[in-house]
Parts: C-alpha cells; structure tokens; sequence
C-alpha cells in the first residue's frame, strides 16, 4: 500500500517517486526500476527540493547496485552520470558521496553493499523528521527572543515541505511547528515562477495540515512587509557556502533584500548536508538554467509571443550579509558566519 504522504517510497526493491509535476491535481506515483529513472526523475523535477534531490539519488544507486558485478571505477562513472542531473543542490553530490563511502566497505568486507544502501536511504529518511524538528525549535527560540509575539506571521518562498524533504521540512517546518504551538498567525505562500512550488506544492501541503495561508505572487512581497503583514521570513537552501552566501529559489534574494529595507528577519533553514564549506562564496555556486519553455508556456499552452525567447535561471545567492541566521539541526549561526557556520557544522 502506497503511503500518499511520503513521496520518496523503496518498496520491494523499486524506487517510487510522487510526481510533484501533477500535484495539486492528482496524486500520481512513478516506479522506478534503473539508474537512468531515478536520473530523469530528479532531472526532470519528478521529485525535487535539496534533501529529496538526495535521497533519490541513494535509491537510484541502490537500483544499480541491484544483481550487479561490477569494478568501482564502473560504480564511480554511474555516481558522475547520476551527479549531473541537477547543479545546484549540493545534497545530491552530498549522498552521493555518502553512497560510495558505503559501497567501498562493503566491497572492501565482501558485504552486501546493495542492502546496505538501501538501508542507509530509510536512515537518511527517518533522521531528517528530526533533524527538521530540531531546526523548528532553534527557529522558535530565535523568533520568541528577537520578536516575543505571542503569534507570527511567515513569509516563505518556494516549497521546503515534506515534499522537499520527506518529512515536516525546513522553512516549512518552522511554519508546521508554530501551527502546532499555537503561534502562527499566517503563512504568505510565494507563488515561486514559474514551477509554481509554493501555489501548487507548499499551498496543497499547508491545505492537508489545515494550517492559515494564502498564495501571494512574489512581487507583493514589498507591499506586504511595508504594511506590517510579515513578522519573518523563511526559506530552505541549495547549497550554503562558507561565508553564508545561499543559493535557493530564484526570487530568494530578492526577498531578503526587500526585507532588509523594512527590518524584517530574513532566516535560512537547511540541514548539514546542505552546506558546502568548500566553497568560499555564493560567486562559486554553479546556478541551474532551466528550459526557457518553463516560462514562455504553461502546460503545453504558450503564453508569451512565438518570437519571445527567455531566460530562466532557477536559483539565485542570497549574501549572508543579508541574512538574520542560519539555522541547521544543531543550532543557529549568525553574524559573521565564516566563523559561526564552523559552530553549527559538526
Ligand atoms: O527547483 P527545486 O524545486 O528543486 O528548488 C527547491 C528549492 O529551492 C528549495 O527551497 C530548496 O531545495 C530547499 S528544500 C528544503
């Protein structure tokens, strides 16, 4: 039976994916069987959001490991093909390294290293529902101490759900948490151009909590925050680098810069696997450009002119500058985060 709320499942060995292409219209899954799937499943935005991103490419290493005798260098091609699938989000090159660190042992102890993947997909599962709680407490202790409200009202961009994360979330969670301390007053969903995460995903996910929201398009942020209707802001992250520079959402950075002006606080939530402290700044990330089709048409109907072409570049980097604190499963960072992240990263 096919649980309709987690949307990464590995049952009887195939990966299925909810496909959060058709959400909120229809609950649909997709079953993998190969490598290649789970590839064109990330790819393709099947499954998407950092943590996801990761946890499906476990599942598609484990697909290739199934029945197989291989050479690690044959092993190490397949982690390249699947790491190209999408730039942006280090999570994905994240488990996939975490991935041949396990296949290495076991080939190294003549182990099973196919049930040992798998088993480390559920592990990986199961441990981000407390790594995103723990992320909620340390966000409702900053927000209490900075703020006191005795309700909040959020602000938050693209979908960072259980859809994203295969449990209560990120930014979300934070918002999930408030709701079930009584605390949240309202939840202003960016609509997120032009995938639509937050109108099609984070509204159907707060819609099923029962949670108070309402889909705003992302150029009313200002208005909003110059009318006293956002106490805070919270988004996820793709990848975070050592100076707190933080590639999400496109419109991400636009947001915080906005906030800045009005003196609202903008924070980042995202766990360990999101930080890439290789990385000295945001100008070394590599930003994802997608199809231009994405905006030019919506569902196979074009909606801009046959001669107009676009530009569409997924992701932007929000500078740490602009950011009130960076919030992972061990706490909160802030200030001068070359320094403080080092705290948080264990
Ligand atoms: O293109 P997407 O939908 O994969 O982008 C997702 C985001 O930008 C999320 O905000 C980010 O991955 C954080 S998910 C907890």
């Amino acid at each position: 039976m096919t649980s309709k709320f987690i949307p990464i499942q590995y049952v009887d060995d195939k990966l299925l994916l909810l496909d959060q292409r058709k959400l909120p219209l229809e609950e649909i899954f997709i079953q993998y069987t190969t490598l290649e799937g789970g590839h064109d499943g990330i790819r393709d935005m099947v499954v998407r959001g950092a943590p996801c991103i990761g946890f499906t490419a476990i599942f598609s290493l484990a697909l290739w490991l199934k029945d197989r005798q291989y050479q690690l260098s044959e092993f190490e091609n397949a982690c390249d093909y699947l790491n190209a699938a999408r730039p942006t989000a280090v999570n994905l090159a994240y488990e996939i390294g975490q991935v041949k660190k396990i296949v290495k042992k076991a080939k190294d102890n003549n182990e099973d290293a196919y049930s040992a993947v798998v088993n480390y997909g559920h592990e990986q599962i199961a441990l981000s529902e407390t790594q995103n709680r723990s992320m909620a407490r340390f966000a409702e202790k900053d927000l209490d101490a900075l703020l006191n409200k005795k309700k909040y009202n959020i602000l938050t961009h693209c979908n960072t759900g259980f859809l994203a994360c295969g449990s209560i979330g990120t930014a979300l969670g934070v918002v999930q948490n408030l709701f079930e301390e009584n605390k949240l007053e309202m939840t202003w969903v960016d609509e997120t151009r032009p995938y639509l995460q937050g109108s099609r995903l984070t509204a159907y996910e707060l819609s099923k909590l029962g949670a108070p929201h309402q889909v705003v398009v992302e150029g009313a942020a200002s208005y909003l925050m110059s009318q006293g209707k956002v106490d805070a802001i919270f988004t996820g992250a793709d990848r975070i680098a050592a100076n707190g520079d933080t590639a999400n959402k496109v419109g991400t950075s636009n947001l915080a810069i906005i906030a800045k002006h009005y003196g609202i606080p903008f924070y980042i939530v995202a766990p360990s696997s999101t930080f890439d402290m290789s990385l000295k700044s945001g100008d070394e990330i590599d930003i994802e450009l997608r199809d231009p089709l994405e905006i030019l048409e919506y569902k196979g109907l074009r909606i801009a002119p046959e001669n107009s072409t676009a530009f569409n570049p997924s992701f932007d980097i929000t500078r740490g500058g602009l950011i009130e604190g960076i919030i992972n499963e061990n706490g909160i960072a802030k200030g001068h985060y070359i320094s403080s992240l080092r705290d948080i990263i264990q």
